[in-house]
């Protein structure tokens, strides 16, 4: 009998309800929302249960953000009458302040795995014919798992570039990037994604030189012109410089031991180092053996339905492995649609189109549905409205007015704004106050509707109500 609740040995062939391979957000989710309904759970993992996100990924981004801050606001103490002297950085407490919190969240997520008893393997698994799951133990062992249910959840890991693989210390990726020694003075950031932002903005807060490059005409794809705007002003006024529609050809060493990175267009940039954030390809590779349905798609996802269903009866896929937002947060919905559905309780998909995203550069990004050329494009009359955080008392109060909120509504055939079809916030605090927009989307209330709400005054929020209020023709401060 293996030990429960605990990193078992990987020596005994179990049968399990349900048997989840990968421990990020997709599988720890799985597996504890299963085991939460009864279920025995097995849960296999290679590393560390938790996965990119906790381990290298959204955590330690936005531990180093707040960090970045930290920093702003102490340059800032001037203007509240505090006079501050900025010395330098502890580099070592800055990196060992970021353990802390993962270490925390780890024993976090390990102790719940415990208490619920799901029994975790060390070791990687790969799905065979009838639900076999073979585990080759990272201490060379071997167990053979048999799941009523299975679950695959084996995540993603960061899009490399030809001739700029990274060397965990003058190119990095989105892995070794919280490895660092020591703030460079200058970087160039290749890809301006959710990634490439938040790193350009901790790093410039932190006194690099940053230079993003990206290949698209526009940084930030899928969020908002408007939003966009806000974040590229803010980004220039910081001096970060932002070349679009700029493609990196090779990388060479200078004398000094700096990288000279090339473009096809214009002179090359000279920098300290090298951070590659183009987005994340799927883990697949070795995952399925002889035997099983499931099927992988020409770019590695895992082919699967609207409810995380594979092509092979009772095994699931959820999370970055799949072809739907790669966000912690979807994996967790996906992970409970797929658990309800083994559970026989007919659950309704994740909408990709509705999810909430959250960016925390700075300034914050946070949007949920449509953007308002998205929402034209799919063949919506919309009515707009867009007012600024420099009118809200609360960020006046905090010093922080930069930003806006923008909400998009379809237009009704007398003209007026009906269903909210789009939320779209920048700004401070942003990420903590989407839940408003993104349940009005969610719940397709009418402009009407959601203007009946209170907003605590005063509070960042107020923007959002404010919005939403002038779109019913009437307002009162907006
Ligand atoms: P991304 O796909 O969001 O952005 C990558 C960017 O790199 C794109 O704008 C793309 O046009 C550009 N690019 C690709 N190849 C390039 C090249 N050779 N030269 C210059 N630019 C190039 O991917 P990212 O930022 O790496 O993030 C990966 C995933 O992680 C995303 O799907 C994102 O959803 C998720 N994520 C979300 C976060 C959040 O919501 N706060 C934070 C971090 C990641």
């Amino acid at each position: 009998m293996l030990p429960v609740g605990s990193i078992a040995p990987v020596t005994e062939q179990q049968q399990f309800d349900l048997v989840v391979i990968g421990g990020g957000p997709g599988g720890y989710a799985a597996a504890l929302y299963g085991a939460s309904a009864g279920l025995s759970v097995a849960l296999v993992e290679k590393d560390k249960v938790g996965g990119t996100c906790l381990h290298r990924g959204c955590i330690p981004a936005k531990e180093l953000l707040e960090t970045a801050a930290v920093v702003r606001i102490a340059k800032s103490a001037g203007d509240f009458g505090i006079e501050l002297e900025l010395k330098s950085f502890n580099w070592a407490r800055v990196a060992e302040r970021k353990q802390q919190v993962i270490d925390t969240l780890f024993k976090g997520v390990s102790g719940l795995l415990k208490g619920r008893k799901v029994t975790v393997f060390a070791g990687t698994g790969s799905l065979g014919a009838d639900h076999v799951v073979e585990v080759v133990g990272n201490d060379g062992e071997q167990a053979t798992l048999k799941g009523t249910h299975v679950v695959l959840a084996s995540g993603s890991s960061p899009r490399n570039i030809p001739g700029f693989e990274p060397d965990g210390s003058r190119i990095l990726n989105s892995d070794s990037f919280f490895d660092m020694s020591a703030v460079p003075r200058s970087a160039v950031v290749i890809g301006g994604g959710a990634i490439g932002c938040e790193f350009a903005s901790t790093l410039s807060d932190l006194g690099s030189q940053v230079t993003i490059l990206e290949a698209l005409p526009k940084i930030l794809p899928g969020c908002d012109g408007d939003v966009t705007r806000v974040v590229l002003q803010s980004f220039k006024k910081r001096g970060i410089e932002v070349r679009t529609g700029t493609a990196v050809t090779g990388v060479q060493v200078a004398d000094d031991h700096s990288r000279v990175v090339q473009l096809s267009e214009g002179d090359p940039v000279v920098c300290d180092v090298v951070v590659v954030s183009v987005g994340r390809v799927p883990v697949t590779e070795g995952l399925l053996r002889e035997g099983t349905a499931v099927n992988i798609t020409d770019r590695g996802h895992i082919e699967v339905d609207d409810t995380c269903r594979t092509a092979e009866p009772g095994v699931w896929a959820v999370g970055d492995a799949i072809n739907t937002p790669q966000l912690a947060h979807v994996a967790f919905a996906e992970a409970i649609v797929a658990v309800k559905d083994m559970l026989g309780e007919s659950p309704a998909g994740v909408d990709a189109a509705k999810v909430p995203w959250a960016i925390y550069c700075h300034p914050e990004v946070a949007f949920a549905g449509l953007s308002e050329d998205a929402a034209k494009e799919a063949g919506y009359q919309v009515v707009t409205s867009k007012h600024r955080f420099a009118g809200n008392s609360r960020a006046q109060v905090l010093g922080e007015t930069e930003g806006l909120v923008k909400i998009i509504a379809e237009q009704r055939p007398d003209g007026t704004a009906g269903t909210l079809l789009g939320v779209h916030m920048v700004g401070p605090w942003v990420t903590e106050q989407l839940a408003a927009g993104y349940l009005a989307v969610n719940w397709e209330a009418t402009v009407d509707e959601v203007a009946e709400f209170l907003q605590p005054h005063p509070s960042l929020t107020e923007l959002f109500g404010e919005s939403v209020l002038s779109m019913t023709g009437r307002s009162l401060h907006g």
